[in-house]
């Protein structure tokens, strides 16, 4: 296939923070697009002078687009989609309705989200489940050969990160889903780095449940989140916490939930954000999340070269497919100082540190963290040379 072409002008110019920032914290939350951010304020503006409720009707198409956007981008269907205010919770609707007993395994990751290893820690407790670590492959990635020889009748749910927290690497969830559906359980994909990073196809990837957060790289609003849940599954998950939307109360002892993938929302909601989430996918869909991928797995693999030529630093990125996250740590300087330096160079970066992928960072030793590092289609060659220079300079 021939190299896509970008037009990084326009990504640039309808990326306002673009003039006063080098944003290289995409995997902690995307600059906004103009057209989105403008959306979002018009939607506010309405909310303030022509009140909530009314705004809601007004803007009813555009709050149902979030449902048809997110089935475009995910290959589901719209009933199969929910909007939460967050991935976590998203994943945590699905989790937490999820029948387990004792004695029941949950298949993991190493490089699993922090949060999801306490949620898999607290309903191990409460409910006698054990929590299997599927150990690495010599990637560093989840070993699909470990995975599929720990499989067993007690096997109850197959549960990863795509890409983790804090590392370059890309797991393997199509592989992962093959064997999900050639052992006939269900697979659970927390795909919060890489929704409108990496195409996503439920089909392809042969996952049940997709969770994800609007501020990454899909470049929505902060606050919002989705969730994909299988049609087959939804009438058998009986969420864990459930409002008059999600259910349908109808006498004094009896209720109804939904049918629809609603049933894991809630009634108060971020409204603005939903209806600005689904612009911002619709948005990210409009450069084609394949041409994405393209252009900032190839601008990461080129910052990696770039640092990798730098004495002092160590690159930590781990996976056979490497993504927009680039990680690392500076031989002298604490991850902290690294990233207050850059700041004065007007460079933006976070830190990666312990809880986010602690049996990951326990495992390697990385207890004092890493510079992280994440491009977008929108960063630029000449951001990477004065990312570089300003790291070398330290
Ligand atoms: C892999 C992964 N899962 C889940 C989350 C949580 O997302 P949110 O903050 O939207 O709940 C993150 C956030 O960084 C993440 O990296």
């Amino acid at each position: 296939m021939p190299p896509i072409t970008f037009d990084i002008e326009r990504a640039r110019r309808e990326t306002r923070g673009c003039e006063r920032a080098i944003h290289f914290n995409n995997a902690g939350s995307a600059m906004t697009p103009a057209p989105v951010a403008d959306y979002l304020y018009e939607y506010l503006r309405d909310d303030e002078v022509k009140g909530g409720y009314e705004t809601a009707a007004a803007r009813h198409d555009a709050l149902e687009n979030f449902y048809k956007a997110t089935a475009r981008l995910v290959n589901g269907d719209p009933d199969e989609i929910a909007f939460v205010e967050n991935a976590t919770r998203a994943w945590d609707m699905v989790f937490y309705a999820f029948p387990l007993g004792e004695g029941d395994r949950i298949l993991t990751t190493v490089s699993e989200y922090g949060s999801n290893l306490i949620a898999y820690l607290q309903r191990a407790r409460q409910c006698g489940a054990e929590v299997v670590v599927i150990p690495n492959d010599n990637y560093g990635q989840i070993d699909t050969t470990a995975l599929e020889g720990a499989i067993d009748s007690r096997t109850k749910l197959i549960s990863i990160s795509h890409i983790p927290t804090g590392g370059g690497l890309v797991n393997p969830a199509k592989e992962v889903g093959r064997i999900a559906r050639a052992h006939g359980v269900p697979f659970l994909l927390d795909a919060c780095q890489s929704a409108g990073q990496i195409p996503l196809d439920v089909e392809e990837l042969g996952c049940d449940f997709l969770s994800a957060t609007g501020r990454k790289y899909l470049r929505g609003p902060r606050g919002t989140g989705l969730l994909y849940v299988r049609r087959e599954w939804i009438t058998k998950l009986e969420p864990p916490l459930l409002d008059q939307f999600a259910a349908d109360l109808l006498d004094a002892e009896t209720y109804v939930v939904r049918e629809d993938a609603r049933r894991f929302e809630n009634w108060e909601r971020y409204f603005a954000g939903q209806a600005a989430l689904g612009v911002a996918i619709d948005y990210a869909m409009s450069w084609g999340v394949e041409a994405i991928w393209e252009r900032v797995s190839t601008l990461a693999a080129r910052l990696r070269a770039e640092l990798a030529d730098i004495r002092e630093i160590k690159l930590a990125d781990e996976g056979e497919v490497k993504c927009g996250l680039v990680t690392f740590q500076h031989a002298r300087l604490s991850v902290g100082d690294v990233k207050d330096r850059l700041a004065e160079h007007r460079i933006n970066v976070s830190t990666s540190s312990g809880p986010g992928m602690r049996l990951s960072y326990l495992a390697r030793g990385l207890e004092d963290g890493l510079v992280r590092a994440s491009v977008h289609y929108y960063n630029t060659d000449d951001e990477i040379d004065r990312f570089v220079a300003a790291i070398r300079e330290m």
